[in-house]
């Protein structure tokens, strides 16, 4: 009972006061390029893989076509290895001149032309990852020059940096793009590195500057890193939930459905759980091949509404036993003074039968007498039911994802 209490006093702690500019009301969405296409810069033998504006071109246009902007995914968006080894003449950034031939501010408006909104790679340290040219002594002026391409969206990395700089540093970067007057979403990476050093990250500080940021390292194409980002938001959630709001958001990483490490029961399992988590959704997977039963995952219109739920709180794990976790977020509407929740139920089990599970929704914090339960995976096949239990069978590393909204049997006689 006290834990359960203790349960319903977090879902209290009130959304934090983050950055103002009025942007990421809701977590972004859309396609980024890193996790499916790395760094891969040899257009001869990867022509239809490299880093190049022809890449980014046919992201936009499938985006358009196969229906993801209709569903919400909205940024274009490129990771690391787009710039070329040196800066200009001036000072200013320069994209790779074989790859991006027609240069960055031509890629934004065809970005733009689509619909579309434009962002970009850059890293608060003398050199990306990926070894090309840094901010670090030309932050205002690279502030300046992603307005003037029309960028819309910025992720700022943290490699070859010096990790007691990041809050000096991440912010002075933050006040240029404010001063540049163009509306740019700033994504930091400035708490994965001090959370993968075993650093408390300052979120009241990150989240007044940043809408959305890393909490820990990348996820790779696989169900076992996939659990491993989880688990480690499960295990810091109280530290990490009172910061996600509008406007700033936490983020466990890209979305990996329709590539090669997670089955066809994985690719729920993360769309339902990063749903919970109020992640944004960044797709980095190839349009062009991606299956129907993953499109159709990730084109969940009732799941995209959760993930977009204007009460935008954060979500938790409740339960964790015998490889049975129960991830709850509370949603709207608010019934007679009870919250909905999206529910998650996940099964860790792996080479096994799918397995049965049994809970009371009290016992998961849900203190409406009666619930009906929508399977949002599978809005037809369920009955919509007043229930007070779950009684159902979990696939072997998959979930059972509902919506449950508070049905009262009085309202009925
Ligand atoms: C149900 O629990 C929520 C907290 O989750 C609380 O705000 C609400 O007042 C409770 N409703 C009733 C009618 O007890
Ligand atoms: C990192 O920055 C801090 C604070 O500015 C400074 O004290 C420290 O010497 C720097 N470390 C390195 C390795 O440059
Ligand atoms: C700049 O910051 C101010 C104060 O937080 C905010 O009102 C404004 O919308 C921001 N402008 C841009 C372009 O981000
Ligand atoms: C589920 O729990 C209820 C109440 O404790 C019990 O009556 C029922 O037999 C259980 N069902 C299963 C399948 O374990």
């Amino acid at each position: 009972m006290l834990k359960l209490f203790y349960i319903l006093i977090c879902y209290f702690i009130t959304h934090s006061h983050g950055l103002d500019n009025g942007l990421a009301l809701t977590p972004p969405m859309g396609w980024l390029s890193w996790e499916r296409y790395r760094c891969t810069i040899d257009c001869k033998n990867y022509p239809t893989e490299c880093i190049s504006e022809d890449l980014f071109k046919r992201a936009a246009d499938l985006m358009v076509s196969e229906g993801f902007l209709d569903a919400g995914y909205e940024y274009v968006i490129i990771d690391d290895c787009w710039l070329a080894n040196e800066r200009d003449e001036n000072g200013r950034l320069q994209p790779d001149p074989e790859r991006f031939p027609s240069g960055i501010k031509a890629l934004a408006d065809y970005v733009h032309k689509k619909g579309l909104k434009f962002g970009i790679y850059e890293d608060y340290g003398t050199k990306t990852c990926a070894g090309y040219p840094g901010i670090l002594g030309h932050l205002e002026i690279d502030a300046k020059t992603f307005a003037d391409w029309e960028v819309d969206y910025v992720k700022i990395d943290g490699c070859n940096a010096n990790i007691s700089t990041f809050a000096e540093g991440y912010t002075a970067f933050g006040k240029y793009l404010n001063e540049t007057g163009r509306p740019i979403v700033y994504q930091c990476q400035w708490s994965t590195y001090e959370e993968i050093n075993g650093i408390h990250s300052d979120y009241a500080a990150i989240s007044k500057t940043c809408n959305l940021w890393r909490n820990y390292g990348d996820i790779q194409d696989s169900w076992d890193s996939l659990l491993d980002v989880l688990d480690f938001f499960g295990k810091h959630q109280d530290r990490f939930i009172p910061y996600a709001g509008p406007g700033h958001w936490n983020d466990p990483d890209m979305i990996i459905i329709g590539n090669y490490g997670l089955t066809y029961d994985q690719s729920r399992a993360q769309m339902a759980l990063w749903t919970i988590l109020s992640a944004p959704l960044l797709l980095s997977t190839d349009l062009t091949s991606i299956r129907p039963a993953h499109k159709e995952i990730l084109l969940n219109k009732d799941i995209i509404a959760i993930n977009k739920d204007p009460l935008a709180i954060q979500g938790r794990r409740v339960y964790k036993e015998k490889k049975i976790e129960v991830w709850t977020r509370p949603i709207s509407p608010i019934i007679d003074g009870y919250y909905s929740y999206a529910i998650c139920i996940l099964n860790r089990n792996r080479n096994e039968m799918p397995t049965k599970v049994n809970f009371t929704l009290s016992d998961l914090g849900l203190n409406a007498t009666n619930y009906n339960l929508q399977d949002l995976f599978d809005p037809d096949k369920d009955p919509i039911n007043p229930v007070s239990v779950i009684q159902i069978s979990v696939n072997p590393s998959g979930v059972k994802f509902y919506k449950a909204y508070p049905f009262e049997i009085n309202k009925l006689l």
